[in-house]
């Protein structure tokens, strides 16, 4: 019996999306703890590719049951937007197999309108959001004034909190951002619409998670973003609005910590990062170019270029630390295939010291450069090796280093996006 925590180490798109579909086959339950469709997990399944924002990634496995957590802000247009195009594609026949928790927060139309004119007015200060109405709805979660799934199967306190909270919104739009108001009636009308489809999904998930642990099922917690974009450990503003990291899995569902078994961190064998904000090993030249090419590496949620960079093993170890990883899943190493030579940040240096932890000031991180550590590269496409013997000696190498400056064993190896491209070298889910 193992409960496993799946984090994104690094900004983000690790291929959590990937790695959580190959997980699945060893857990009963998938749940999403934090965030909302901000996040774009890929999973290729075959010669498909499904993109999913909310759902978890565990949906294309018939029999398992998958759960949105009470840390999760949710979009109704943009969920059933996904449960009706994963039904089209024949997955989630069986709709008990997918649950909401009631105690989520929803996203509303005026989140998202502030998102963009908040983004728009910011000029260099700009986040880069995705513009989801992320930020905005989590305010008011924490603002004590957000509107939760279990209110809007109730339409009388839903229109109450609509009414209040449009009061305050309106004033926003119009007076400080400049942008148009909303009425009542248009969104009331249409949220009552979602509310008829959404009731059948809601239920007190934490109780059901709990039932399920008493039972012997085993949970996997989905992780969206990245630690370096946790609301607290990540690098502040440039962040998105949830907790990210490994202790989000536990305030996000109403699972203890003592029932979380292993935390495995997702990090790509090199660095990207999408939207504004500090990145020490950022490539802005030809190699950044050809990582970009190589990867792929334009969003999944927005189609933004992201930035691309080297592996930064100072941004491994404190995501080793501050999530407790247990392992490390490596991925995208076929992508470095074809280099002369591959980089690794081994600390940095800031105004003639070298640090080997990362700053918390802004101002600090921004100033770092990067101390690299060079290694031969390798040649060839690997995306057929089925274990590390098949790898060249090179590939190995740098795994071994990428391991031993991290501080946590490496426990799966990435070699290409589909299923079959996947070397398993411990299975969290049998301790
Ligand atoms: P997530 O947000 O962490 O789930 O990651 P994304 O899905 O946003 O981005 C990861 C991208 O890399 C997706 O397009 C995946 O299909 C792809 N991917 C995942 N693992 C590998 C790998 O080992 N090699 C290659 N080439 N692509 C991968
Ligand atoms: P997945 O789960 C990469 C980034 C945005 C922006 C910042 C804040 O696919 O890894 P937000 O809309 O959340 O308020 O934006 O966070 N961001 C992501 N970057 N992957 C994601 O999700 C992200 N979700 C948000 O680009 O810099
Ligand atoms: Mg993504």
């Amino acid at each position: 019996m193992a409960n496993v925590v799946i984090i994104g180490a690094q900004w983000g798109d690790e291929g959590k999306g990937k790695v959580v579909d190959i997980y699945t086959q060893f857990a009963d339950d998938v749940v999403r703890f934090q965030g909302g469709n901000n996040a774009g997990h890929t999973l290729v399944v075959g010669d498909e590719k499904v993109i999913l924002h909310l759902i978890p990634s565990g949906i294309l496995h018939a029999g398992k049951r998958c759960v949105i957590g009470n840390g999760v802000v949710l979009d109704p247009e943009v969920f059933i937007r996904e449960i009706t195009n994963l039904k089209a594609a024949g997955y989630l026949k069986d709709d008990s197999a997918l649950i909401l928790s009631e105690s989520l927060h929803l996203i509303m139309p005026y989140h998202k309108r502030i998102d963009l004119a908040r983004e728009a007015k910011s000029g260099h200060k700009k986040i880069g959001t995705t513009g989801r109405g992320i930020g905005p709805a989590y305010e008011d979660k924490t603002g004590r004034r957000g509107i939760r799934l279990m209110d809007l199967l109730d339409p009388k306190a839903f229109a109450r909190k609509l009414k209040d909270a449009l009061e305050e919104k309106n004033l926003i739009l119009e007076h400080l951002l400049g942008d148009k108001p909303f009425t009542f009636e248009e969104i009331y009308d249409e949220y009552m619409v979602y509310a008829e489809t959404l009731r059948i999904y809601a239920a007190d998930t934490s109780l059901l998670l709990h039932q399920d642990m008493k039972a012997g099922k085993k949970l996997l917690f989905e992780g969206a973003q990245g630690t370096l974009l946790d609301i607290d450990h990540g690098t502040y503003p440039f962040v998105t609005s949830s907790s990210t990291c490994a202790g989000g899995a536990c305030t996000g569902t109403g699972v203890s910590p003592r029932e979380i078994h292993e935390v495995i961190g997702i990090s790509k064998a090199y660095a990207t990062r999408v939207g504004s904000g500090p990145f020490p090993t950022e490539l802005e030249d030809e190699t950044g170019d050809a990582l970009r090419n190589a990867g792929r590496e334009f969003g999944s949620t927005t189609g933004r270029p992201r930035r691309c960079g080297w592996f930064d093993a100072v941004v491994a170890r404190y995501a080793v630390r501050v999530n407790g990883l247990s392992g490390i899943a490596l991925t995208k190493l076929d992508v470095l295939s074809g280099l002369e030579a591959v980089k690794i940040c081994t600390g940095y240096t800031f105004e003639g010291k070298v640090l080997d932890e990362i700053p918390a000031q802004l101002e600090v991180i921004e100033k770092c450069r990067p101390i690299y550590e060079e290694m031969p590269g390798w040649e060839g496409d690997i995306t057929t090796a089925k274990s590390l013997d098949e790898l060249p000696e090179n590939a190995r190498n740098y795994i071994n280093r990428v391991e031993e400056l991290c501080g946590a064993p490496i426990v799966l190896v990435s070699v290409g996006p589909r299923r079959d491209e996947t070397i398993i070298l411990r299975n969290p889910f049998e301790g």
